[in-house]
């Protein structure tokens, strides 16, 4: 069971800037994930919130079921070092997702404080980019000999 932990903003899919985070709405997204999952025989468990405490529990509850996570922080994750060190905590493989190309976008989003926790970062792929991180997570997975369903 794979977590998709979508953050701050991210409810507004569909609504900000689309030459950045493209056309679709996140229940749109979420609906594409879950399909780009079975595909591959691994199930999705999607989830969304905008206040950082309930972000950092979700990722604690991670621990009892989760074999792998997707996580795409939005804002938080230039200076939320709380989710950072909460990531830390939980040993399964983690892949962060930016729909943007957060490179090539103004300066403050070029830090990442999660970087170092997470095994696998893709960014500018828009929604494709959770697409890329399930198939990273199936071989990663497939790799350390544990079930991904
Ligand atoms: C984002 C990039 C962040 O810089 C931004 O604050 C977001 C979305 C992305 O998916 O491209 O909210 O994480």
């Amino acid at each position: 069971m794979i977590a998709v932990l979508n953050g701050v903003n991210l409810n507004m899919l569909g609504e900000r800037d689309p030459a950045q985070y493209g056309s679709l709405t996140l229940t749109e997204l979420e609906t594409q994930i879950y399909a780009w999952a079975s595909e591959r025989g691994m199930t999705a468990r999607c989830f969304q919130t905008n206040h950082e405490g309930e972000y950092v529990d979700r990722i604690h509850e991670c621990r009892g079921w989760a074999s792998g996570v997707i996580l795409n922080p939005g804002a938080w994750t230039h200076y939320a070092y709380a989710i950072r060190d909460a990531l830390e905590i939980v040993q399964v493989p983690k892949v962060e997702v930016h729909l943007s190309d957060v490179e090539q976008r103004e300066e403050w989003r070029r830090h990442s404080v999660v970087a170092d926790v997470v095994d696998h970062r893709i960014s500018g792929l828009g929604p494709d980019g959770y697409r890329a991180a399930l198939e990273w997570l199936r071989e990663a997975t497939a790799k350390i000999g544990r079930a991904h369903v």
